[in-house]
C-alpha cells in the first residue's frame, strides 16, 4: 500500500509540482483545488499516471474541508504527508485594502490551513505523517502592498509553531516553507516587469526559484531525512531573507574591478 500526501491548491503552480514530487517518490497524491477548470485540466494531464486522485475543495469553507477529508480518509485511514499550500495574493497599498480583501486572504491562506490541518489530524496521527504548510518571504520581511497576504503568512508560520508544539506530542511534525519569488501563475499576476528586476537586484541567486526547488524543499520536511525537524520554518528564497540590509548598489560594488573598495571607503568617508 503506497504512503498517501494530501496537497492543497494543487491543480496548478507550485501545488501540482509538489503533487508530482510525492508520486515521483511511490506516494499515492491527492490533488485538492477550488478551481473546477483548473482540476479538470490538470486531471487530464496526468490521467496516463496512476497514482493521483483529485477532489474539488475550497479550503476556506469549514463544511466543504469536512465533507473531502471524510470522503479522502474513508478511503486512505492513514495519511503520511498534508502540504497546506493553497493561497492567493490581494496586492494593493494598504489604505485601499477592503475588508472584504483582508478577510478572503485570511480565510484561504490562514483558515484554510487551519482547517485542513484538524480535518486531518486524526489520519496524519494513524500515519505518523507530517505537515507543511507554505509559507512566504513575505511573511518574514515586510514589504508593500502585502498588508494582508504579508500578514497572513507571517500567521502561518506561528500557527506552524503551534501545531508543532501540539501535534508533535502525538508524533505528527510540524513545519513551514517560505518560498521567495517562484514562477508561477500567481507570480506572472502579481509582478510587473518592474518587480522581477527588482527582485533579482534584492536576491542574491540573482534569480526567481523555480516550483523544482519549492517541491524539494516540501518533499525532504515530509521525507525520512527530516524526522527530527519539527517547528521550523525554511525560507527556500535564494538567500533574500539573508541579505537584509544588503543594497543591491553595494552588493554591485563587489563586482568591480576595485573589490568595491573605492566605494567602502566613500561609504566611511561619508
Ligand atoms: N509564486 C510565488 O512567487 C510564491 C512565493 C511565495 C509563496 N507562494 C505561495 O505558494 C502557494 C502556491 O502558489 P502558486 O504560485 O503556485 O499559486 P497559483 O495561483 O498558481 O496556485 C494556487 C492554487 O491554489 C488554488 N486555490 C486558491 N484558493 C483556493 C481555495 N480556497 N481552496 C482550494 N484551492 C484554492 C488555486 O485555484 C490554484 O490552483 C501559495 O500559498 C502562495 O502564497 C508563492
Amino acid at each position: 500500500m503506497s504512503k498517501i500526501a494530501i496537497i492543497t491548491g494543487a491543480a496548478r503552480g507550485i501545488g501540482l509540482e509538489i503533487a508530482k514530487r510525492f508520486n515521483k517518490e511511490g506516494y499515492h497524491a491527492v490533488i485538492l483545488d477550488i478551481n473546477a477548470t483548473e482540476l479538470a485540466k490538470c486531471e487530464e494531464n496526468l490521467k496516463e499516471q496512476k497514482g493521483f486522485s483529485f477532489f474539488n475543495c475550497d479550503v476556506s469553507n469549514h463544511q466543504s474541508v469536512i465533507e473531502v477529508f471524510t470522503q479522502i480518509t474513508n478511503q486512505y485511514p492513514a495519511i503520511h504527508a498534508l502540504v497546506n499550500n493553497a493561497g492567493i495574493a490581494i496586492f494593493k497599498p494598504a489604505e485601499e485594502v477592503s475588508f472584504e480583501d483582508w478577510s478572503a486572504v485570511m480565510s484561504v491562506n490562514l483558515n484554510g490551513t487551519f482547517l485542513c490541518s484538524q480535518a486531518c489530524l486524526p489520519a496524519l496521527v494513524a500515519g505518523q505523517g507530517s505537515i507543511v504548510n507554505i509559507a512566504s518571504i513575505s511573511g518574514v520581511r515586510a514589504s508593500t502592498l502585502r498588508i494582508a497576504y504579508g500578514t497572513s503568512k507571517a500567521a502561518i508560520m506561528h500557527l506552524t509553531k503551534q501545531q508543532a508544539v501540539e501535534y508533535g506530542n502525538k508524533g505528527v511534525r510540524v513545519n513551514a516553507v517560505a518560498p521567495g519569488p517562484v514562477e508561477t501563475e500567481m507570480a506572472r499576476l502579481v509582478h510587473s516587469a518592474d518587480i522581477r528586476t527588482s527582485y533579482a537586484d534584492a536576491i542574491p541567486l540573482a534569480r526567481y526559484g523555480t516550483t523544482e526547488e519549492i517541491a524539494n524543499t516540501v518533499y525532504f520536511l515530509c521525507s525520512p531525512q527530516a524526522t527530527y525537524i519539527n517547528g521550523q520554518i525554511i525560507c527556500a528564497d535564494g538567500g533574500f531573507d539573508a541579505a537584509g540590509v544588503g543594497l543591491p548598489s553595494l552588493r554591485g560594488s563587489l563586482n568591480s574591478p576595485d573589490g568595491g573598495l573605492e566605494l567602502s571607503n566613500s561609504v566611511i568617508n561619508n
